[in-house]
């Protein structure tokens, strides 16, 4: 099993004076990490993060791509474009994606597979309702989610990350028991057993209000391999913690 990963997702937040100072502290503090480390971070500022970051312990990335290559598409960015920005990651299919932007589960497929026909990592976000979750539906809803990228990316699939991320605990300090959580990833871990005869290297992260105090035990369950952090990874010594509760 390779090494977890901590992902920061900074949403529409930051300034080119925030992200220096937070930059800095990411880079100092993350040298002797023993985990995987990066920041998703609002396109504008890639070009930043890119020269702060380059040579240090830290890898970035986007928190969305266009399913077009090129063209007539006012406001979308391409993932050629990130490329020369050399991002590792981008998230896909993040709730707020789904639900704001009315993003399918088709569409973040074709998401996913531009970001992998660029050579970047995609970060496939799945995660149920609380109306979802309280019918019974959450395995069958992040299942079909998941579905559609194993269909579209087929042998890739096993280049993908995926990410947990019961949309009732982003953003509300509500957070998925270890336990519940555990039973989410072992469910996406065998549907991906299924895809590919290389599931061990798909890392699968938690995402929903994982803090400093919460991320130890989330961490410490078998199949999760990780996190996705919004508002905890704007201030690094929060953000430092959860990397260092990592494995
Ligand atoms: P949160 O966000 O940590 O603020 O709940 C997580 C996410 O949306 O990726």
């Amino acid at each position: 099993m390779s090494k977890q990963l901590i992902a920061g997702n900074w949403k529409m937040n930051g300034s080119l004076a925030a992200n220096q100072a937070l930059l800095s502290a990411l880079a100092a503090g993350a040298s002797g990490a023993t985990c995987q480390v990066a920041v998703c971070v609002p396109a504008p500022y890639l070009a930043q993060v890119q020269g702060l970051l380059t040579g240090t312990a830290v890898a970035w990335g986007a928190q969305d791509v266009s399913q077009h290559e090129a063209g007539a598409f006012t406001g979308e960015v391409s993932a050629g474009m990130l490329r020369e920005f050399a991002v590792r990651y981008c998230l896909v299919g993040h709730s707020e994606r789904r639900q704001y932007h009315g993003e399918t589960d088709a569409l973040v497929a074709s998401k996913a597979q531009r970001a992998l026909a660029a050579g970047i990592t995609p970060i496939v976000c799945v995660g149920e309702t609380l109306a979802e979750r309280e019918a019974g539906r959450t395995e069958e809803v992040v299942k079909r989610q998941l579905a559609a990228v194993i269909h579209t990316n087929g042998h890739c699939i096993s280049e993908i990350v995926v990410a947990y991320e019961p949309v009732w605990a982003i953003g509300t300090g509500k957070t998925a028991s270890p336990e519940e959580a555990q039973h989410v990833h072992a469910v996406l871990r065998s549907q991906l057993q299924a895809a590919t005869t290389h599931p061990e290297r798909v890392l699968i992260l938690y995402g929903g209000s994982m803090n400093a105090a919460n991320a130890a035990q989330l961490l410490s369950q078998p199949d999760i391999d990780g996190g996705l952090v919004g508002g905890a990874s704007l201030k690094a010594p929060d953000f430092l913690s959860i990397v260092a509760a990592a494995r």
